[in-house]
């Protein structure tokens, strides 16, 4: 039976009890929306931790005004069922006002990870994302927070944050959950209509591309980017956002491919913007 929590009192008042217990508490933060790749971050909290809750909440702070907040999906019935189906012990899920009784004036800053890539076109989400994340920390005080490498990006900004302001809780990062035609999974995929479906897919045929360049022996980090962006820009009815190589850890661009890369792209199909990446390393 998963339990749901929709204040902050009640989720302190579950934690502390599954604590007194001697549990390991895992956390997973979610928007809702549940797909297979969140189930992937519940059945590997479920492995490493005595138990597991995961987040239901759309925060406003992390969309831009002309954003989607208003019709991000949200569908409860449909995330409780299956919550119920992987056993979780609980979910938070507060309203917006239980999390924001007032605009908040004190945030978390990203720095300059939140200036690059994906924030350079949505200025101030990951201050929203990294000022929610903090405030699940100290809410549920997990010992482990899981999150997916499909938002390469945010899990370095997690990965910094937890590390900067000594939150005591170990951040695990898991991979990308794939459909069969390689489209990463997203709650925003549902946005898409038949067509832009289809073209979706060009996000991972561009990675798959790099990739195979960079295997081939390809080091010139610019060559691999125009390879990438013209993939992306030349299908019709998609506008290419980026397409990069950067340092894996520092997301700085790199102009020789000589370590660990990450490839990372965005593109806007219609309204609909997603993104996608991949890690690689060189041979040799
Ligand atoms: O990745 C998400 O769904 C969100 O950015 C997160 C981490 C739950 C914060 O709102």
């Amino acid at each position: 039976m998963t339990v749901v929590l929709s204040t902050i009192s009640a989720a302190r008042q579950w934690m502390r009890t599954e604590r007194s217990a001697g549990k390991t508490i895992g956390l997973v933060p979610t928007m809702g929306a549940l797909h297979e790749g969140h189930l992937s971050l519940f059945r590997q909290a479920r492995q490493r931790c005595d138990c597991v809750i995961a987040s239901i909440f759309v925060n406003p702070l992390q969309f831009g005004p002309t954003e989607d907040y208003d019709h991000y999906p949200r569908n409860l019935d449909h995330d409780m069922t299956l919550a119920e189906q992987e056993k979780l012990n609980a979910i938070f899920h507060p309203e917006a006002r239980e999390m924001y009784p007032q605009p908040p004036q004190i945030t978390v800053s990203p720095g300059r990870f939140g200036e690059l890539l994906c924030g350079v076109s949505r200025p101030g989400h990951f201050q929203g994302v990294a000022t929610v994340v903090a405030k699940l920390f100290n809410i549920l005080q997990p010992n482990v927070a899981f999150f997916g490498q499909k938002d390469a990006q945010q899990a370095i900004i997690v990965q910094r944050m937890a590390q900067d302001l000594n939150f005591p809780v170990a951040i695990e990062i898991c991979p990308i959950v794939r459909e069969p035609d390689g489209l990463a999974m997203s709650s925003r995929n549902q946005y898409l209509n038949a067509a832009d479906r289809v073209r979706a897919t060009v996000l991972y045929q561009a990675l798959r591309r790099a990739e195979r360049l960079i295997r081939s022996g390809v080091r010139d980090a610019i060559q691999v980017e125009r390879e990438m962006q013209e993939v992306i820009a030349t299908t019709p009815g998609v506008e290419l956002d980026y397409a990069r190589v950067v340092d894996r850890q520092s997301l700085q661009d790199v102009s020789e491919v000589t370590g660990e890369v990450l490839l990372a792209v965005a593109a806007r199909f219609g309204r609909t913007r997603l993104i996608d990446n991949m890690i690689v390393v060189p041979e040799g």
